[in-house]
């Protein structure tokens, strides 16, 4: 889940300490006061030893910054920890196992279990190989956000009617700032418009890469607002996210796109504005291509996962 510049967590947790510590603390007030100056006096020797918890990788989120991570770093850099910890490490977990019922005790384990089958393979923490994984347990809509792609071929097979209104309304359904819902959708599918837009494009860019700015799909949907509206941007951006997972739970190709609207916000840009019903004092903010993808085993790109922090 997170981290990639990680430290392999070689810990098989037999149960969740932490869960068995809240239930005790939960049932016994005074336990707290045995358990947390036992636990700063590790967080101490873990900074001694410079040691960051933090940089285990883990799979499950509850799991992040785990104690259990300190101890077995401690185990290994810490005369005094291991003298302690044969003194009172197992009389510890008598005491507190001693308070608890078994089915806190039953309850930890098959948490502990859980998070045990669920280890990253940290070989290679790419979101794709997480999809993969989890792929029969994964909801519909976590399903369609990583499935999404944006999609840089396009047969010549135009979206369907019912398909296109399915897309606009999704776009439409997402949420605005104060709720003004004030942005509105151009749906462009005029071959000869659509070329115009791709050339214009492309003679803007300095260093074209791709003769094909609009990646020759048919349909470009293009998102605009009032010209001074404070939450342009941020709006349209939501839309055009929701339009996207919409043609993706539909099997459909397409890819956000801003560069269209710097040509229509250019002097001749303005005139095709006009020409396709961008509404006046309106300024095209952003983009959707759609269509049907001509390279659908083209896997979605990589994620770095090392985007992450919990603070708890
Ligand atoms: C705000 C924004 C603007 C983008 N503008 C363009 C664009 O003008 N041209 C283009 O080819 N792709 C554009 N993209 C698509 C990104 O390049 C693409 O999403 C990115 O490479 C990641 O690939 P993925 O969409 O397959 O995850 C834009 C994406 C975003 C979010």
């Amino acid at each position: 889940m997170l981290n990639s510049n990680q430290q392999t967590p070689r810990i098989i947790c037999k149960n969740c300490a932490l869960q068995l510590a809240l239930k005790c603390y939960e049932l016994h007030w005074w336990f707290r006061l045995v358990r947390e100056p036992l636990l700063l006096g590790m967080r101490l020797l873990a900074r001694w030893h410079g040691i960051d918890v933090r940089k285990h990788v883990v799979r499950n989120p509850e799991c992040y910054g785990c104690i259990r991570f300190m101890k077995a770093e401690l185990e290994e850099k810490s005369l005094t920890f291991r003298l302690l910890n044969d003194l009172i490490g197992k009389e510890f977990s008598e005491l507190r196992d001693s308070m608890l019922s078994k089915q806190d005790l039953d309850e930890a384990k098959r948490y502990a279990q859980e998070a045990m089958e669920t280890e990253l393979d940290l070989e290679t923490p790419k979101i794709n190989k997480l999809i993969n994984k989890e792929k029969n347990e994964m909801n519909q809509t976590i399903e369609t956000i990583h499935k999404r792609k944006g999609t840089k071929s396009y047969t010549t097979e135009q979206v369907k009617g019912q398909d296109l209104e399915s897309i606009i309304f999704a776009g439409i359904a997402g949420p605005t700032a104060r709720n003004t819902q004030n942005r509105h959708f151009t749906v462009v599918q005029n071959e000869e418009i659509l070329r115009q837009i791709n050339d214009s494009v492309l003679s803007l860019q300095t260093s074209p890469v791709n003769r094909f700015p609009l990646y020759n799909a048919p349909t470009l949907i293009v998102v605009s607002t009032p010209a001074d509206y404070q939450f342009a941007e941020q709006d349209s951006a939501i839309a055009v996210e929701n339009m996207t997972l919409a043609a993706t739970s539909l099997g459909l190709g397409s890819r956000y796109l801003v560069s269209p609207t710097r040509f229509l916000e250019t002097d001749s840009g303005k005139k095709i504005k006009q020409e396709i019903g961008i509404p006046e004092g309106y300024r095209s903010i952003a983009c959707l291509i759609v269509g049907y993808d001509a390279d659908p085993d083209q896997e979605p790109v990589s994620r770095n996962l090392n985007v992450v922090n919990y603070v708890k």
